[in-house]
């Protein structure tokens, strides 16, 4: 695996690919790397000769309030990982390269899609996923990206930015990978204390008991809710942020549930012992 610390070598390394007519697929990161982000690398590595991973943290994603300071950096870890999975190129720029400005005049705004959900509890998030997508996508110009199912909200995003802006990518998306207490991966996983992390995995019984009523007949989007809210509520230490049944390409909540239709949540938890 090779290292690429510039925007230029990228360009460079892309180009060379190309030459050699080298299909190239994406897999954009933040960094912080767990066996969900290494599945995004097998389903890359399925579909294209070259796989290229970014690690970039993104401010422009981070509220002033977020933990953009101190969100993980563990690029020695990452590039072992990467290297170990089959990245042929790990991208890693640094801030001045991709914001030489320090904020760009020019964003990419989400529209609907980033308009509820995610998007309300972190107003901004979203322009500033789809703008440093937007640029990536310039900079490494894949033929493919691959995306984890676990940020539906940023998947629909990308593939309405990806729609209504002609970009020439395939978006690929590959599904959650789980711990064992069923929490899905995430890199701020590491953020919770024992405590926590067993208030958190109250939310993915709650999205499963959604589904299981879903496959026993239920088509009701607000009965369905409901029996979500009910494990969510009264819990100390566990504030629900949103629960919905939505439509999983335009994130609009849905009344009459169809398969495909996407059961999405959100709790902050506290352990007030820690
Ligand atoms: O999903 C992430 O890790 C980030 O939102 C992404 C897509 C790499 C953009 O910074």
């Amino acid at each position: 695996m090779q290292l690429v610390e510039t925007i230029d070598e990228m360009r460079h390394v892309v180009a060379d690919a190309r030459t050699k007519g080298q299909s190239i697929a994406f897999v954009p990161t933040m960094g912080a790397l767990h066996e969900g982000h290494l599945t995004l690398v097998d389903e890359a590595k399925r579909v294209a000769e070259v796989v290229v991973m970014s690690v970039f943290v993104n401010p422009l994603q981070f509220s002033p309030t977020e933990d953009f300071a101190r969100y993980p950096r563990t690029l020695d870890e990452d590039a072992r990982l990467a290297a170990d999975r089959g990245v042929n190129f790990l991208f890693t720029p640094t801030k001045e390269d991709i914001y030489p400005e320090h904020a760009p005049v020019v964003y990419v705004h989400p529209g609907t899609v980033g308009k509820e959900w995610e998007g309300a509890v972190r107003p901004h998030h979203f322009e500033g996923v789809l703008t440093v997508v937007a640029k990536l996508f310039h900079i490494v110009m894949p033929d493919v990206a691959v995306f984890g199912q676990k940020d539906l909200q940023q998947v629909a995003a990308v593939k309405a930015m990806v729609r209504d802006l002609n970009f020439p990518v395939g978006i690929l998306v590959a599904p959650i990978v789980r711990d064992p207490d069923g929490m899905a991966m995430s890199s701020r996983n590491r953020y919770l204390s024992p405590k926590e992390r067993e208030l958190g995995t109250i939310l993915s019984k709650a999205l499963f008991a959604m589904r299981d009523a879903f496959m026993r007949g239920e088509r009701r989007a607000s009965a369905l809710e409901a029996i979500g809210w009910r494990m969510l509520e009264r819990v100390v230490g566990l504030t629900p942020r949103y629960l919905a049944v939505v439509n999983a390409d335009t994130f609009q909540r849905v009344n009459t549930v169809h398969h495909g239709d996407a059961a999405v949540g959100a709790v902050r938890v506290s352990d007030d012992s820690a």
